[in-house]
């Protein structure tokens, strides 16, 4: 399916449903994808069968189909189309439109969308002149509908007036025009794969103690959120925290450094990764499997620590699937730019973020951060700002870098 052209048809119980197999007939010779919901009262004049077999997709009857639910989700079908048409739509569906009413999967459907909504009214002519009816249009034309129709001639009642349901080449260029408008621009992140670590690790001293560091993984998480938003696929690969898992993002969660490398390496290949995790530099060489007493009042135990792996620095010198551009953060105390321009050259990575983290800058744990954007040949130092902006600032840098 060509996810750029797609519409949610929505047909519900009017005559004029007939008309509806030869409208997806154009749409999709057009290359429209049509994916159809059909109301019980439509499906008196038109059968689910010629829907699905002009459109060539499913089409969806009910909102508590426990295979449609289980498979796709009303949210997610009123979610997926660029476009949602309502035709025909009776004075019925337009009032509940009006009113928010969500009795069946074609209403829940129009509640839940967050696409562009065409209406193709076709009723009665008394129905379409009562005061209600004109009521709930003019509601629907604040709330952002777009009505096509009902144009004047004589009904399928034998009346004459306006009613009748806008002609089927009507609707085939609206709705073509209408996606030309809808289709989004291409994200600047889309088709990437971005991978993040966010947070501090836990070194285990024995089953109740932990060495770690002050390290909150706002800054991490704000990346993978922008970086999602942005239309990348990403996976976060966070040490504990006290944060919720950003939407639309992988999120593996581990303690340890060790752990936090074994995740990094079973997430790639990905062309971007973003080091924002304050990884231990060490570990307990011999953590305790139990819990560590104390037997006198001189005792005190002393903790043989080894070398954690360096993840930023293990990615950067991958001989196979190093990623295309690899970033870390530099926290320092002192020297900050310094400090961090060694440590770019010393790890290998393509980009370090520098910041101060010492204890009167607020940066751990706080909501803003003040950078310095460091590669081989410039350094930007940016004003104190959000980590969400500041996560925004690094990937449109990154994206005018690809
Ligand atoms: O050497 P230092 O810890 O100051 O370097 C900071 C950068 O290196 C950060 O990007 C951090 O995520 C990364 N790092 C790492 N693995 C370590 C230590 C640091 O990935 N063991």
């Amino acid at each position: 399916m060509d996810s750029k052209k797609s519409l949610l048809l929505i047909v519900s119980g009017g005559i004029a449903a007939y008309k509806i197999p030869e409208l997806i007939r154009l749409l999709t010779k057009q290359g429209i994808s049509v994916t159809c919901i059909i109301t019980k009262a439509a499906r008196q004049f038109v059968t689910p069968l010629t829907l699905a077999s002009l459109s060539g997709n499913q089409v969806y009857t009910e909102l508590f189909d426990l295979k449609d639910e289980s498979e796709i989700g009303h949210i997610q079908l009123s979610r997926q189309a660029n476009l949602v048409l309502v035709a025909p739509a009776t004075a019925s569906i337009i009032a509940k439109m009006a009113h928010g009413i969500a009795d069946d999967l074609a209403t829940t459907c129009l509640l839940a969308t967050d696409k562009p909504v065409l209406v193709a009214p076709a009723m009665n002519v008394k129905m379409w002149e009562h005061p209600a009816t004109q009521r709930n249009i003019n509601q629907l034309i604040q709330d952002g509908v777009t009505f096509y129709g009902p144009e004047d001639g004589a009904m399928a009642c034998g009346e004459t007036g306006t009613g009748r349901m806008a002609e089927i080449e009507t609707l085939t260029n609206a709705i073509r025009q209408q996606l030309e408008q809808a289709t989004p621009p291409a994200l600047p992140l889309a088709g990437k794969h971005v991978l993040v670590t966010a947070g501090p690790t836990h070194e285990k001293i024995d089953p109740v103690r932990y060495i770690a560091n002050r390290s909150s993984g706002k800054q991490g998480y704000a990346l993978a959120q922008q970086a999602a938003s942005m239309g990348a696929t990403v996976t976060l690969v966070s040490g504990p925290v006290n944060l919720a898992a950003p939407y639309g993002v992988q999120t593996v969660r581990v303690t340890s450094a060790s752990q936090m490398l074994e995740a990094v390496k079973a997430a790639l290949p990905a062309e971007i990764a973003i080091c924002a995790a304050a990884v231990a530099d060490w570990r307990v060489a011999a953590p305790s499997a139990e819990k560590m007493k104390k037997t006198g009042k001189q005792d005190v135990p002393t903790l043989v620590l080894t070398q954690n792996p360096d993840i930023l620095h293990t990615l950067s010198n991958l001989e196979q699937e190093r990623p295309e551009l690899v970033i870390g953060f530099a926290a320092e105390t002192q020297d900050i730019i310094a400090n961090a321009k060694a440590k770019l050259a010393r790890k290998g990575c393509d980009i370090m973020i520098a910041n101060d983290v010492s204890e009167q800058s607020g940066t751990f744990g706080g909501n803003d951060n003040a950078v310095h954007f460091i590669t081989k040949d410039r350094i930007s130092s940016w004003d104190r700002m959000s980590k969400q902006e500041v996560s925004n600032k690094i990937l449109q840098e990154i994206r005018s870098k690809k």
